[in-house]
């Protein structure tokens, strides 16, 4: 809640103290939606959380845990049935869970009913009135709160102008493009100045200009009212864009969070290395420290395994190609079978040429993806053409 809507909501309070305002319009509830503001941009903590459905047998989430700082935005990240459902709506409690505790603010809301958590929810699906305008969607919170028409309308517009809607404020949602009812969607949600904001795939079902513009403004206007966040998505770019952290879900628990740039250079575990980004898995020897990679020293990330026959997961901009046809005791010999040019970069996919590799991964030729500046592509690269496949001293985990 912005320090002006705090105002407003002490100032409705105080007419009502004064007998100036009837008991209708301005209710406990608004008196409440005070007192939750100043608890908003609590941290959220969930601790050891099992949630079974009736009748499965797994659980959708199996000694989860998950801490949010006040104001972060933390994206939940992970493939189809992992839990990331069924994670916001248990903190939500839209799920009933069956062991563990959530705190909200320092605050114990394990047993609190979901509409006493004041946390908002915006889904895929728009879930608007479309027979109301945006104004009126945006003010329904408010309204089922009991605050006056003139306060709603105050906050509702403010909220609209926050997504940029103001001139669309009287429009059906129904006549909006889908870009604009979830913009909607997301003005009805910050309308009640939630403690926590919980956004369930928002953008997916949105071109992906829109996606991208949109997510740009969810970040934006989390920032600037400090709202503490848990944003769900299947979108890698899109964790890794906005997210403070993200936390990488598995099997109904989160292998690992961090900040984006750390998961996706010292990812802690083999399914994050290849879920987040391309990984190549490149025969290597390690010491636990380092790694013996196409005769280059690799530095390790803390946690990989040793061995004389492990597997190095390599960023494809770890490796570098050279087309100049030299012969080095450092690099291993392939040939590129095609090209990328992606704009900024080039993607070069090639077989490495020696049998060894084939044998060695089960008769198969052992393909490795490269990535280079579309500036710093060397000479002659060329399909068909051969080159020396290059490992830079990038730290990389061995599994
Ligand atoms: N209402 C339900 N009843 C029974 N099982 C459910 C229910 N909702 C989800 N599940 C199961 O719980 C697991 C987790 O589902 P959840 O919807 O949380 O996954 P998700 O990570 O959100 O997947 P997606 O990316 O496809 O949305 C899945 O195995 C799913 O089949
Ligand atoms: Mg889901």
């Amino acid at each position: 809640m912005s320090l002006a809507e705090r105002k407003a909501v002490a100032a409705a309070i105080d007419e009502l103290h004064d007998g100036k305002a009837e008991q209708s319009s301005v209710t406990d509830a608004a008196r409440a939606v005070l007192e939750d503001s100043q608890e908003r941009g609590g941290g959220i903590c969930m601790q050891h959380i099992d949630k079974i459905y009736p009748g499965n047998a797994t659980k959708a989430l199996d000694d989860f845990n998950l801490d949010v700082k006040p104001g972060e935005m933390v994206v939940l990240l992970g493939g189809s049935g992992c839990g990331k459902s069924t994670a916001l709506r248990s903190l939500s409690g839209l799920e009933d869970i069956q062991a563990g505790r959530i705190m909200v603010g320092g605050q114990d809301v394990t047993s609190v009913p979901a509409n006493k958590r004041n946390m908002a929810m915006v889904f895929q699906a728009y879930s608007l009135f479309p027979h109301m305008t945006a104004v009126q969607n945006v003010e329904f919170g408010l309204e089922i709160r009991g605050l006056s028409f003139k306060e709603r309308h105050r906050i509702a517009m403010e909220k609209l102008e926050l997504v940029g809607l103001v001139d669309q404020a009287t429009k059906f949602t129904q006549q909006m493009s889908g870009g604009q009812q979830q913009r909607v969607a997301l003005a009805r949600a910050l309308a009640i100045s939630p403690r926590v904001l919980l956004l369930d795939e928002p953008l997916s079902a949105l071109d992906a200009k829109v996606r991208v513009q949109l997510r740009e403004e969810i970040r934006r206007i989390q920032v600037e009212t400090g709202t503490t966040t848990v944003f769900v998505t299947h979108d890698q770019e899109e964790a890794l864009s906005v997210a403070d952290r993200i936390g990488v879900m598995n099997h109904g628990r989160i292998e690992q969070i961090d900040a984006p740039q750390t998961l996706y250079q010292r990812p802690s575990t083999e399914y994050v290395a290849t879920f987040i980004g391309v990984t190549n898995r490149l025969p290597a020897a390690s010491n636990g420290d380092e790694a013996l990679v196409f005769g280059r020293c690799v530095p390790l990330i803390e946690g990989s395994a040793r061995g004389d026959e492990v597997t190095a997961l390599i960023r494809p901009e770890a490796l570098t190609i050279d087309t100049s046809g030299r012969t080095s005791a450092i690099g291993e010999k392939a040939q590129v079978q095609s090209i990328h040019f992606l704009g900024s970069h080039i993607r070069v996919d090639a077989v490495l040429k020696d049998e060894v590799w084939t044998r060695a991964n089960g008769g198969k030729p052992l393909e490795v993806t490269v990535q280079c500046s579309s500036t710093g592509a060397p000479d002659g690269l060329a399909v068909g053409g051969d080159v020396t496949i290059v490992p830079l001293p990038v730290p990389a985990l061995a599994v």
